[in-house]
């Protein structure tokens, strides 16, 4: 009987990172290299420094998983690898470095779609917390991944042991944590801004500027359009329900035209040195207002408010129609302390059960890769040796 260790391996965007599970439940490491320093000074990833970036760590990065876990690669059962969506030439690091892994080991090797693997990050959780004896049901769940690259809904369905996956909502153009990136940007704040966004909109007033979402035009008026946006290619829009479509372009564009109405380039340019002296997201109110003055810290607030708002609204809908009684909500926006607390009371008030990744399993990880690959092992779903990068793999029907 194997022990069931895989060993994941991530590369798609601006994490190195490598992890060994055990059974899909029993994180054994979980080793991130991030890129943040590198890519901080360009205010977002550069794709061909991301692919240099991973040439150089993904050695290390596996050495330590497997010393982390105490294992060597000989106790290996499988090893995967995520292969889309996501940049390219990133993606080619980390699957070229498995394919020899797996051929020089004589190991299975299993592809995981990246999304997939932000899905499975809830589920280890949850098996993590009952130390593997959590019964999985047969209920279907409204999974909501929510990230720097994507903003999709999804029905998850469990079926003999793998899952199904069935695409309900999108975004048109912009991800959700592309807009907090975008918006902590124009505002001189550090990249990724999501984290600098939550930290410091705890202290303004989030009903300051009210921003509004337009209702998604209908589907006829979409036509068969592709979406606008560099993620994962999926089934045409005009199949979906506009109920559950998000755009959050219009927002950033708001935020951007709030900012010159109210003179505020300037102030925000000159944030950016102390920002990067501070290194950190400040975490006290004394701190926040050393940083940005009060009408900065209410639009900040305003802004987040506005698109968990949204993110709930459409999720909350979408669950409905669907009957789903169990939400997920993954990805690296999940992460966001305002998010989670009003997704949690909404799911109270409506009982239906919610369930979120730990704050490290919300980001990108490769423990979320080896548990996804589980059900795939057993079911012996295993990858071509010509296994290659699909920058926009799409995920379900
Ligand atoms: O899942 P992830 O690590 O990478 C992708 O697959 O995209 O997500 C990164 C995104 C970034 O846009 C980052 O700003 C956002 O997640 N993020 C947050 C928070 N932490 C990370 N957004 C809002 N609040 C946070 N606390
Ligand atoms: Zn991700």
């Amino acid at each position: 009987m194997p022990r069931g260790l895989i060993l994941g391996i991530e590369s798609s965007c601006d994490e190195t990172a490598a992890a060994v599970v055990e059974r899909g439940a029993r994180t054994l490491s979980s080793v991130v290299a991030s890129q943040i320093a590198t890519h901080l000074r360009y205010g977002g990833v550069v794709p061909e420094l991301a692919s240099r970036e991973h040439l150089r760590a993904i050695v290390p990065v596996v050495r330590a998983a497997l010393a982390e876990a105490g294992v060597t690669l000989a106790d290996l059962d499988a090893i995967a690898v995520t292969s889309g969506p996501g940049l390219a030439g990133a993606l080619l690091v980390g699957i070229t470095y498995a394919k020899a892994l797996a051929f020089a080991q004589v190991l299975p090797l299993i592809a995981v779609n990246h999304l997939e693997g932000h899905i499975h990050a809830v589920l280890l959780q949850e098996r993590s917390s009952t130390n593997g004896r959590h019964a999985e049901t047969d209920e279907p769940a409204l999974a909501l991944v929510v990230s720097g690259g994507h903003t999709h809904l999804y029905l998850a369905q469990p079926s003999d042991g793998t899952w199904q996956y069935a695409l309900i909502g999108r975004t048109l153009d912009d991800a959700a944590g592309e807009a907090f990136d975008k918006v902590a940007k124009l505002l001189g704040l550090a990249y990724p801004g999501g984290p600098w966004i939550d930290a410091l909109a705890r202290f303004g007033n989030p009903h300051a500027v009210p921003f509004a979402f337009a209702q998604i035009k209908t589907k006829a008026h979409l036509g068969g359009k592709a979406p606008r946006t560099k993620a994962a290619k999926t089934a045409p829009i005009a199949a979906l329900d506009p109920h559950f479509l998000f755009s959050f372009s219009g927002i950033k564009t708001a935020v951007l035209r709030y900012v010159e109405l109210h003179s505020m380039r300037e102030e925000a340019a000159a944030r950016v040195p102390r920002m990067l002296a501070a290194g950190r997201p400040p975490q006290t109110k004394e701190d926040a207002l050393a940083l940005c003055p009060q009408p900065t810290l209410d639009l900040i607030a305003s802004f987040q408010h506005a698109v968990i708002g949204d993110l709930m609204k459409k999720t909350f809908a979408a669950a409905e129609s669907l009957d789903a009684g169990r939400i997920l909500v993954t990805g690296g926006v999940a992460a966001n302390r305002e998010l989670r607390e009003r997704f949690t009371a909404e799911a109270a008030r409506r009982g239906i059960q919610i369930a979120f990744p730990t704050l490290a399993l919300s980001t990108d990880n490769a423990a979320m890769i080896a548990a996804a690959a589980w059900p795939r092992f057993v079911a012996g779903e295993f990858a071509a040796p010509d296994l290659t990068a699909d920058p926009s793999l799409a995920l379900g029907r």
